[in-house]
């Protein structure tokens, strides 16, 4: 069985990832920005007996860096899942602030190469040697629909990034993908999105179990299809 890191595992897909991990037998270390505030992610600790929850703001050079000098553990599977989508439409909406854009940089790029860099020796010792990197559809730069411009091109970053830390990784004998989950009914994929989070869970940690030093740079949707970049 696996020990496995996800980031923003207090809701949504990170959640739902944390649970049907945990139910096959995975250790999971679960964070949550306010670990105070995880309700749920702290009932599901309880129930499962497998899950560790630690505070972390990927944004936050502080907070990722104690997170790594919490962690004894070694990490057969990172899955830098935490993500933002603050803004919507076309050129000139009010929402595409320099914040905005600050925001979802931060948290959709630089987060998940900060959480890789400061938990690379994790990894590096444990058996799996995996990391996933959930970005989106929305950042292919062959399905540019002309809206939610910051978060498409954070998306398109986290991919650059994966296949980046693939290619530097390689030698190292660790495996690195980029993933899309689905239109998800999420907080942030909304009530009339295409699937539940548990189906989309299910189609992730399958595609992590995939995962191999042979399709390394992978960047594939939840059923395993693989998306034009
Ligand atoms: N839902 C979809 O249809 C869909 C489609 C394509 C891709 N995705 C991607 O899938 C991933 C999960 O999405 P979701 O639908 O589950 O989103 P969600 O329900 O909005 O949950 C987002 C998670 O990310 C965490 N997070 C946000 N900013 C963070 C930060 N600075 N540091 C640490 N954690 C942070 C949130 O924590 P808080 O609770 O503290 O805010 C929350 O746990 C994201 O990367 C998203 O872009 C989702």
């Amino acid at each position: 069985m696996a020990t496995i890191l996800i980031t923003g595992a207090n809701r949504g897909i990170g959640f739902a990832m944390a649970r049907q991990a945990a139910a096959r037998g995975d250790t999971i270390i679960a964070t949550a920005r306010d670990p105070g505030k995880a309700g749920a992610l702290a009932d599901l600790a309880t129930e499962t007996g497998r899950i560790t929850i630690r505070a972390l703001d990927v944004t936050d050079e502080a907070s990722v860096a104690a997170l790594a000098a919490q962690t004894g553990e070694a990490i057969d599977l990172l899955v830098l899942n935490a993500g933002l989508l603050n803004s919507y439409g076309g050129l000139t909406d009010p929402n595409h602030s320099a914040e905005a854009w600050r925001d979802v940089l931060m948290t959709n790029v630089a987060g998940p190469f900060l959480v890789a860099r400061d938990l690379l020796a994790h990894v590096e010792r444990s058996a799996g040697r995996k990391i996933a990197i959930v970005s989106s559809v929305m950042g292919s730069n062959e399905r540019a629909s002309g809206n939610a411009y910051p978060y498409r091109a954070s998306k398109a970053a986290a991919v650059n990034v994966a296949r980046n830390l693939a290619t530097e990784l390689k030698p190292r004998g660790i495996a690195v993908g980029a993933y899309h989950p689905g239109w998800v009914r999420t907080d942030m994929g909304g009530n009339g999105a295409d699937i539940s989070v548990e189906e989309s869970a299910e189609g992730l940690l399958a595609r992590f179990d995939a995962l191999s030093m042979k399709t390394t740079g992978v960047f594939e949707d939840y059923r395993g299809d693989g998306i034009p970049f």
